[in-house]
């Protein structure tokens, strides 16, 4: 760690980066800087807390007087409340309170996640306020008590009976009764150009083939929870949340009370994947609170997450590809239909990598949705891509056997010099290099395209690939705190998440590296509503955003220094622009010997330290440049003919996704991701009951995930090659490993087998 903290001060000084990432900006400084702390395997700086039990998560934030919630859920998907008996629930040992719609206070429905600025609702009904059934699962009861096991035991007691009405909780009929397009944030989940069904018909070889993915549920290892107090008008929600800011305003909303009296705080969060949004257990915890006048800790059981917390809905899609006989796609079709339940706002947007991908002189995309009286389903884990790429990255290969032209070359002679269906040029685009890498390292030469052709004793051997892809995104409301202490100490702090991931880590090396500070000198605070910035830790887009937020306030801080640095300073009369963070100070970019450190500046000045807010720029290289990180995906698979089992053998990730921040952070996101890429190929599935909309394997015991006996090695490499139009250089790289994974390990089992399947998981039954 030494050679490392001192790194730092060691490399030239780092000029100010760019204001903005427009047209003409030139790229970040930071990415040309070599010597420099960041890119490098730092560890990570909440690692030592959480090994010693010593990190405080939602659930472990200690509160005088704290009472323990239990939910009741309705066994019922559509309906009333006819009877609910709590007198035996009341008189149970050490209950405090039953809240149930009878005495619940009046709440607003939660501002749905993604329909405003700082919404972060999970759905947008009634909480608790009638007597109305809307999903198996709802909350219809909240228990307090002195003790999580008396709540959980006078759960319970309660007596409730239902009227119900007749739903939709299966797929096949929801369909049947009519589907309606599908629109993601705004936007139409449709795009055509040209007459692709034609073109298919005219194509000289084409497939055309359906994918089907089934239901997931949310598995973050920390189940969601959260330990609220009123103190005075002011609701304190300690969270396990990927959106202080954003909950903190929609919890105000649903309460009638300004942002400001809603403080949360989310230090650290055992994995979030699009889940940890406002759902309603944070609204009953701080409902139940207001009633029983007492701090609340509400933690959902496992069975609790799957009954109330939304996850990913089935998917079918249609994909056709047709291609002229040297394999240029003349068309591309991906149509389908999702699941969807009333009270949400995400279709799965399947077709969003398929938009760009590949050149081709036809598209027709189509997303529609059937609903289903069901759990909101929600956000989870690439969102669209991680299934989509599923069904295109199979069709790919498919023609590619058809063809007879291998499916790395296939990708390639396809590859579009700009992007296909918006006509923007790309930001940077370095695919065909992953994928050449990444197969001369995978030893792809050695893959025989005829299926079958190699086993290992009784076990069927083959190889399989697919093109991951996510976008990067860069939401507005990024910004930054930065204090400056007169002992040469930085903290920055911003309203931004720390989900495991790295985030603490990766940007306290950032900003050592671009104030010439070592990363003992630097802290980064985050996780707290108070912060300034309204950051999501979604989309894969968290860094690029304090990234920005980063750069913007150390313009400000470099600009109130030379201020205060005055006439006689060394730095006398230059300009922010011409200066850098060098060894503690600032120095001149043409000539270091021009130097003053921090400390000295603040010293001759009178001051203790200097804080600087500033705001990042709104996110203009989104408007000129199609932006996306890239992989290459490779997999080798032993299938069993016998039991039908497939096991993993090997699995080569090749991203190209911009620079890389800390090569140690980024390889453990690459290879989780390429881990629940696994679990989505080989085993997730949420069994719904289409008869009573009820999820029959709520607990990991039934609900398969990958443990580490299912994990092989995972060799992951990037080409570190810069986006000149992002902050750092980086893009994102959270969610790209789920992407194109399920099809590598589809593809591999066809090769292995000559069996497709197309319906996920590939369980052993679809194999024997
Ligand atoms: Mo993610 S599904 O953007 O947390």
């Amino acid at each position: 760690m030494s050679a490392i903290n001192n790194a730092g001060g060691g490399g030239p000084a780092v000029g100010l980066a760019a204001n903005s990432w427009g047209q003409g900006d030139g790229p970040d400084p930071l990415i040309r800087h070599q010597h420099g702390s960041v890119g490098a395997p730092v560890s990570r700086i909440d690692g030592p807390l959480k090994v010693q039990g010593r990190a405080t998560f939602a659930a472990e934030f200690v509160m005088e007087h704290l009472t323990y919630a239990a939910l009741a859920f309705s066994a019922v998907a559509k309906g009333r409340i006819a009877t609910l008996n709590t007198s035996a629930a009341a008189a149970a040992p050490g209950v405090v309170l039953v809240m149930t719609y009878k005495n619940a206070p009046r709440m607003k429905p939660m501002p749905l996640f993604m329909t405003a600025e700082k919404a972060a609702g999970g759905d947008n009904l009634p909480i608790m306020q009638d007597d109305k059934i809307h999903w198996n699962g709802q909350p219809i009861a909240l228990v307090l008590a002195e003790t999580q096991e008396q709540a959980d035991f006078a759960a319970t007691l309660l007596d409730v009976t239902y009227q119900t009405e007749p739903s939709d909780t299966d797929f096949e009929e929801a369909k049947r009764k009519g589907t309606k397009p599908g629109e993601f944030m705004g936007e139409p989940l449709k795009l055509e150009i040209g007459d692709a069904e034609t073109a298919l018909k005219q194509a000289a070889v084409w497939i055309d083939a359906r994918y089907s993915t089934p239901r997931h549920n949310h598995n973050a290892i920390e189940p969601h929870a959260a330990t609220v107090a009123w103190e005075g008008d002011t609701l304190v929600v300690h969270d396990a949340s990927q959106a202080v800011v954003h909950t903190a305003w929609s919890i105000g909303s649903v309460f009638g009370i300004d942002e400001s009296k809603v403080h949360v705080t989310s230090p650290y969060v055992g994995g979030g994947f699009g889940s940890k949004t406002l759902w309603q257990h944070q609204v009953l915890g701080a409902a139940a609170s207001k009633l029983a006048g007492r701090p609340v800790r509400i933690t959902l059981s496992r069975e609790g997450v799957y009954r109330m917390i939304g996850g990913r809905a089935p998917t079918e899609q249609r994909v056709a590809i047709g291609a002229d006989r040297d394999g240029r796609f003349n068309a591309i079709i991906h149509t389908g239909v999702v699941a969807m339940s009333r009270q949400n706002a995400l279709p799965e947007p399947f077709i969003l990598a398929t938009r760009g991908a590949y050149q081709a002189d036809a598209f027709k995309l189509d997303v529609e949705v059937a609903y289903l009286d069901m759990l909101a389903n929600t956000f989870m884990r690439a969102p669209g891509e991680a299934v989509g790429t599923f069904g295109l990255e199979c069709a790919v290969d498919e023609l590619a056997d058809k063809l007879g032209i291998d499916p790395v070359e296939l990708r390639i002679l396809n590859e579009p010099a700009k992007h296909p269906t918006e006509g923007r040029p790309f930001s940077s685009r370095h695919i065909v290099e992953a994928w050449r890498t990444g197969a001369g390292r995978f030893g792809w030469a050695k893959r025989s395209p005829k299926p079958g052709a190699a086993r290992d004793g009784e076990w069927l051997v083959g190889m399989g690939c697919a093109t991951a892809t996510y976008p990067y995104y860069r939401m507005p409301g990024g910004a930054a705190r930065m204090t400056l202490t007169k002992d040469g100490h930085v903290r920055v702090e911003i309203a931004a998440h720390e989900m495991g991931m790295g985030t603490a880590t990766a940007h306290v090396q950032v900003t050592a590296d671009r104030l010439g500070l070592t990363l003992d000198q630097v802290s980064f605070g985050y996780g707290d509503s108070k912060m300034p910035g309204a950051v999501l830790a979604g989309g894969s887009q968290q860094t690029a955003s304090i990234g920005a937020a980063i750069v913007a306030a150390q313009h400000a801080l470099v600009t109130e220094l030379l201020v205060l640095a005055g006439n006689s300073s060394p730095l006398a009369g230059l300009k922010p622009n011409e200066v850098g963070g060098l060894n503690g100070g600032l120095a001149e970019l043409a000539n270091p010997t021009r130097y003053e450190s921090y400390a000295s500046i603040l010293s001759r000045a009178g001051r203790e330290q200097v804080i600087v807010e500033a705001n990042a720029p709104p996110p203009t290289e989104l408007q000129n440049w199609s932006m996306h990180s890239y992989g290459a995906m490779f997999c080798e698979v032993r299938v069993n003919p016998i039991t039908g089992e497939t096991r993993v053998n090997r699995f080569l990730g090749s991203f190209d996704c911009g620079y890389i921040l800390n090569a140690k952070t980024a390889a453990s996101q690459f290879r989780g991701g390429i881990i629940m890429g696994l679990g989505l190929a080989l085993m997730e599935e949420a069994q719904f009951d289409g008869r009573n909309g009820r999820i029959m394997n709520p607990s990991l015991s039934e609900y398969h995930i990958p443990s580490h006996m299912d994990v092989p090695d995972i060799d992951v490499i990037w080409n570190n090659i810069p986006d000149p139009h992002t902050p750092m250089g980086a893009r994102g790289i959270g969610e790209i490993g789920i992407t194109g994974t399920a099809a590598a390990v589809a593809n591999a089992v066809f090769n292995a087998t000559g069996k497709r399947i197309r319906d996920l998981p590939l369980t052993l039954d679809k194999l024997m």
